[in-house]
């Protein structure tokens, strides 16, 4: 999908006959505004000398053990001020819509850091993820000391959960790890664990170079429409919000691990050679300098039915 308009939104709802609510909405850069900027050149360098340490893998979208992917992950997520945005766009937008804040999910919680900045508001957090780093390096002290940290290391769709239970399940930068053909199964699970009024917010990035570069090495396109529509039927309402995210990098061998990542999420792969030359063509800014764009989209859906709004 070439970045989700809402003119697309509204056709793609109107194809079905079924009667439903889809909010539509861009964050511009207003939404951010007031916070501080997080890619300083101070950083930049820093990345340069983080990324030198990194095992180049031989096959640029694979890695070669968790601790690889998990140190990539770093990487990445501080090249670009996409995951800061995406806690503001969860303390702004989210969390004061809740209507209460005992219980967190946070399916796939990576390194944590969104897990962090939303977990502080609750009494009871369960993680879920099948990598035991993951859990390992989320330590109960990110949190109030009085919340309780169950942690479940295994593939979410293989979890029994409780139902009617959480308060906001979060399934952010992880339905890519699930085949396509069970995504619909992986919100229906989720939604069915969620109390009434209760949340869940998915986030996936899309479009623009982030789509192009999976498209040129052998990626995937996700059916980002397709489980939009799926989740437009199941009698929801649900608000779509988007903004539009860039990673930078001071050096070829930053932005390498970076679109290796970015290539892991999209199922392609593509040799040194190829991806350095595919870089220097599509992403530099100036001498030495890159940027790549995409979009980063939140599909909020809230456990209630239609007929309550
Ligand atoms: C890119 S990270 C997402 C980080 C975090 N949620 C965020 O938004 O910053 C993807 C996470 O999904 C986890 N994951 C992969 N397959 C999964 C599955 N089947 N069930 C649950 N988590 C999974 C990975 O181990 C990793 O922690």
């Amino acid at each position: 999908m070439k970045g989700l308009q809402e003119m697309e939104i509204n056709t793609l709802i109107s194809k079905d006959s079924k009667k439903t609510q889809i909010h539509y909405k861009i964050l511009n850069e207003n939404f951010y505004s007031s916070i501080r900027r997080e890619i300083t050149e101070k950083r930049l360098s820093y990345l340069s000398e983080a990324s030198k340490k990194l095992p180049l893998p031989s096959l640029f979208g694979k890695f070669t053990s968790d601790s690889h992917y998990l140190a990539t992950v770093d990487l990445f997520i501080k090249a670009t001020e996409e995951t800061r945005n995406r806690g503001t766009f969860f303390l702004k937008q989210i969390i004061p819509s809740l209507q209460s804040y005992g219980k967190l999910l946070d399916i796939g919680p990576g390194n944590g850091m969104l897990t962090k900045w939303v977990g502080r508001k609750f009494k009871d957090i369960t993680l879920i993820d099948p990598v035991p780093q993951v859990l390992e390096n989320i330590l109960p002290s990110f949190f109030s000391k009085k919340t309780a940290l169950k942690k479940i290391n295994q593939s979410f769709l293989q979890t029994i959960l409780p139902k009617n239970y959480f308060d906001l399940i979060i399934l952010s930068h992880v339905i890519y790890h699930f085949p396509e053909e069970k995504w619909i199964d992986v919100v229906k699970k989720a939604l069915v664990s969620l109390k009434p009024n209760g949340i869940l917010a998915i986030v996936i990035n899309s479009g623009l170079d982030r789509e192009k570069l999976g498209d040129n090495f052998k990626g995937k396109t996700y059916p980002i429409e397709d489980l939009i529509l799926k989740s437009s039927q199941l009698n929801k309402k649900i608000e779509i919000f988007s903004s539009r995210e860039s990673f930078y990098a001071k050096d070829l061998t930053t932005m390498l691990h970076i679109c290796g990542l970015h290539l892991h999420d999209l199922k392609g792969e593509a040799v040194q050679n190829d991806l350095e030359k595919y870089i220097k063509s599509n992403y530099l800014l100036g001498e030495d300098t890159y940027k790549m764009e995409m979009f980063q989209h939140f599909i909020i859906i809230k456990n209630d039915p239609i007929e309550n709004y």
